[in-house]
């Protein structure tokens, strides 16, 4: 019998060094996009797709995330005085969206340490990973909610992919196999492969769907690459079993938020998607860009 997807994890543990000193006292997934945090949009994701409980891997910072997800009465009794119900509403609908669960990384060793730290939370049964500065912008149905779809079919874990520009490959969990069905069942996997030796340019990003049979995997996976627990490394575990391990590409317009290019470049995507915003800021784009053109470097 295959159970269904009611857990999701989001590790929200990592250093986060790529976005100093913005970093160094508040997690990166709590940077707003326009103004609402990375970890918001993908709870909402989560929750879309039917999960109720969401167990979050803190890291140093993890005050705000909690704080974040839990009831702000002063603050909403503030604004009802002030006749600002629609914000108040927002507020407390924050709360409502899932079961938040917070669980401890003492030390940042890996997302692969992440995931296990939740493993109790877990418990026996299949569940998601959403990584918490990774955003996918669907036009229907939830991101993750589309692996659960290929999880319920097949019973096996799946991941999600996308094919990376010649070159990039390096900087990637890189997987390879045999394509039926519009999903690639994935025989072969390299963590950040040397330049040139990449099997192809299908790379694992942001988005998976694991069974339990992860968790005695990941428990004896060693310190790999960089002197961390990967995940791709339990990964390979799941490939080589009888179930297998699939990799689907997800529809929808990805961002990954951890990154200072990709972070803006998100802004920008979920500024121009808003009604209320596209106007105003194509118009402040276009002065910023004149202002701008031809200054660089002089
Ligand atoms: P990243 O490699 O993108 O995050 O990990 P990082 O290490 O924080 O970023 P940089 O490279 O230093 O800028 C992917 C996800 O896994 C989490 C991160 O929070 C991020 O959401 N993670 C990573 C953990 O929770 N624990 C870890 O030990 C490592």
């Amino acid at each position: 019998m295959i159970l269904p997807v009611r857990k999701a994890v989001i590790p929200a543990a990592g250093l986060g060094t790529r976005f100093l000193p913005a970093t160094k006292a508040v997690p990166k997934e709590m940077l707003p996009i326009v103004d609402t945090p990375t970890i918001q949009l993908v709870i909402d994701e989560a929750a879309r797709a039917g999960i109720r409980d969401v167990i979050v891997v803190n890291g140093r910072g993890k005050g705000a995330i909690e704080d974040h997800f839990d009831h702000a009465y002063e603050l909403e009794h503030t604004l009802r005085s002030r006749g600002k119900n629609a914000e108040a509403d927002a507020l407390a609908g924050i709360t409502r969206l899932a079961r938040i669960i917070s669980v401890r990384q003492h030390q940042p060793l890996g997302l692969g340490h992440a995931v296990l730290c939740a493993r109790e939370a877990v418990g026996d049964e299949p569940f998601a990973v959403l990584l918490g500065d990774d955003l996918i912008a669907d036009q229907g149905r939830p991101g993750i909610g589309q692996l659960i779809d290929i999880h319920a079919a097949t019973g096996a874990g799946v991941v999600s992919i996308m094919e990376v520009p010649e070159g990039k490959e390096h900087m990637y969990g890189i997987v390879a196999g045999d394509w039926a069905d519009g999903r690639l069942r994935i025989r072969e996997m390299v963590e950040k492969p040397r330049p040139g030796t990449a099997p192809s340019r299908w790379a694992i990003v942001g988005r998976y769907v694991l069974p339990p049979a992860i968790w005695p995997m990941l428990a004896s996976t060693k310190a790999g690459h960089g002197g961390e627990i990967q995940l791709t490394d339990g990964l390979k575990g799941l490939a080589a079993s009888s179930e297998g391990l699939y990799g689907a590409v997800i529809d929808g317009e990805r961002h990954d938020a951890g990154d200072r290019l990709g972070y803006l470049r998100a802004n920008l995507a979920y500024a121009l998607a808003r009604a209320d915003l596209r106007e105003p800021v194509m118009e402040m784009m276009r002065e910023v860009l004149e202002q701008h053109s031809g200054k660089v470097g002089g």
